[in-house]
């Protein structure tokens, strides 16, 4: 059971979960995903957080390798949700005398989840941590995703342990580190991460990436997928983007239909959006997947949305979009919307009541009632064409 090396001193010990189908019982893991654990070894043994608990006697057998003998000095947790905290027992059980390094909110929910209160070692903001030749220091992150999220700096490598934040979705197969690695998958991935994640909280995430623009950094040991070496800006540079709910160039036409006729319009806006941008993206929910309908709306600054009237609402469908939006405050779209209805309609009020919600610049809409008819073609198709225009 080899531990990968990425230094003389640190260890990846982390598994891979192909098994589980839906993240937090939701996002679908069509690549799996990594949960990782660090074990930094010098005058004092350092494991930086440990695994899900069907998992814990896995990545245990890792580090009692690389250990050869030794025992942990310290744990640092820098996040409690489960994903990383659920096997925390059998580590306990295997090496009782541990420190657990964590901060006070931590201590409370590692109270509250596990009922475990000895053997802390409570530590503040910027508090530095010797190990030896190494040194950590604290770096909170409070709601990158939870309350409690901490990172920790180590300062002769460079190396920072950065909680969820850079993670991605995505097993690491084979290898843990990116130039190891084909990264594509990992960035999509990563950018269905955040969104699904960390999507609510932007202005968190952005004062966290303040505090970090000082130091420099080698290394990102996340807590899921890569470690980060080769392609650092890129990674930063993509949770920059996404919590400033910066969109890039390009337009997402989402769309519900029963028989097709909003379907229909959804590709005549296409139409006009294409004749600007090759960056459209079509999702009708009913087929897509909504972690990655959410996804791309966030991705790009374009957001058209279309929906016949459904009992006198927007297609249910739809509607779940938008909720998933309004959670994760989406902001800064160019927005339009269109819809049809056959007897009294109320989508395309309701899509625009959503924009004027969310401040959007809203483009405008068009609707129909019943089927489209050929002068309605235009219409469709300018509107498509403007809302890419402002896009550009
Ligand atoms: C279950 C159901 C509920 C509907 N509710 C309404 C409604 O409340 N008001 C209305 O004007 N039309 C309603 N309609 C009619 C549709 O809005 C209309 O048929 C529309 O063309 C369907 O678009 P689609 O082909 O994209 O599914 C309903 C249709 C269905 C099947
Ligand atoms: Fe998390
Ligand atoms: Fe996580």
């Amino acid at each position: 059971m080899f531990s990968h090396k990425l230094s003389d001193n640190l260890y990846y010990v982390g598994v891979n979960d192909r098994k589980t189908q839906l993240f937090e019982r939701m996002i679908p893991l069509p690549y799996g995903v990594s949960y990782n654990s660090y074990l930094l070894v010098d005058e004092k043994v350092v494991l930086f957080d440990t695994v899900e608990n069907s998992f814990a006697e896995h990545s245990l057998e890792k580090i009692k390798f690389a250990l050869e003998g030794r025992k942990i000095d310290y744990l640092v947790i820098h996040h409690l949700e489960p994903d990383h905290t659920s096997g925390i027992k059998a580590y306990l059980t295997q090496y009782p005398d541990l420190q657990i390094v964590c901060n006070k909110k931590a201590a409370e929910m590692l109270n509250g989840f596990y009922s475990i209160s000895q053997n802390l070692l409570i530590v503040e903001e910027n508090q530095e941590l010797p190990i030896g030749k190494h040194v950590l220091r604290f770096i909170f992150a409070p709601m990158v995703h939870w309350p409690e999220v901490m990172m920790s700096y180590e300062k002769t490598e460079k190396v920072l342990f950065s909680a969820d934040a850079f993670g991605c979705f995505g097993t690491l197969d084979g290898a843990v580190e990116d130039s190891k690695l084909n990264i594509e998958k990992y960035i999509g991935e990563m950018y269905r991460y955040y969104v699904n994640i960390i999507g609510k909280y932007g202005l968190p995430v952005q004062k966290t990436l303040q505090k970090l623009t000082d130091i420099q950094i080698d290394t990102i040991c996340s807590l899921h997928g890569p470690v980060w070496r080769k392609h650092i800006e890129k990674v930063v540079g993509i949770y920059n983007q996404l919590s400033k709910y910066e969109g890039e160039n390009g337009v997402v036409i989402v769309y519900g239909s029963m028989y097709s006729h909003t379907e229909a319009m959804a590709e005549v806006v296409a139409r006009g959006v294409a004749e600007i941008t090759p960056n459209v993206i079509l999702h009708d929910v009913s087929k897509s997947d909504i972690s990655q309908i959410i996804t791309d709306c966030f991705r790009y600054k374009g957001l058209i949305i279309g929906s016949p009237t459904y009992n006198g609402n927007l297609f249910p469908e739809v509607s779940q979009v938008l909720d998933k939006l309004e959670l994760r405050t989406l902001k800064n779209r160019i927005f339009a919307s269109f819809g049809c209805y056959t007897w009294a309609g109320q989508s395309v009020r309701l899509l625009n009541a959503f924009s004027e919600k969310m401040q959007y610049e809203n483009v405008g809409s068009a609707e129909v009632k019943q089927a489209m008819q050929k002068a309605d073609y235009e219409i469709f198709y300018n509107l498509g064409k403007e809302v890419a225009g402002k896009v550009r």
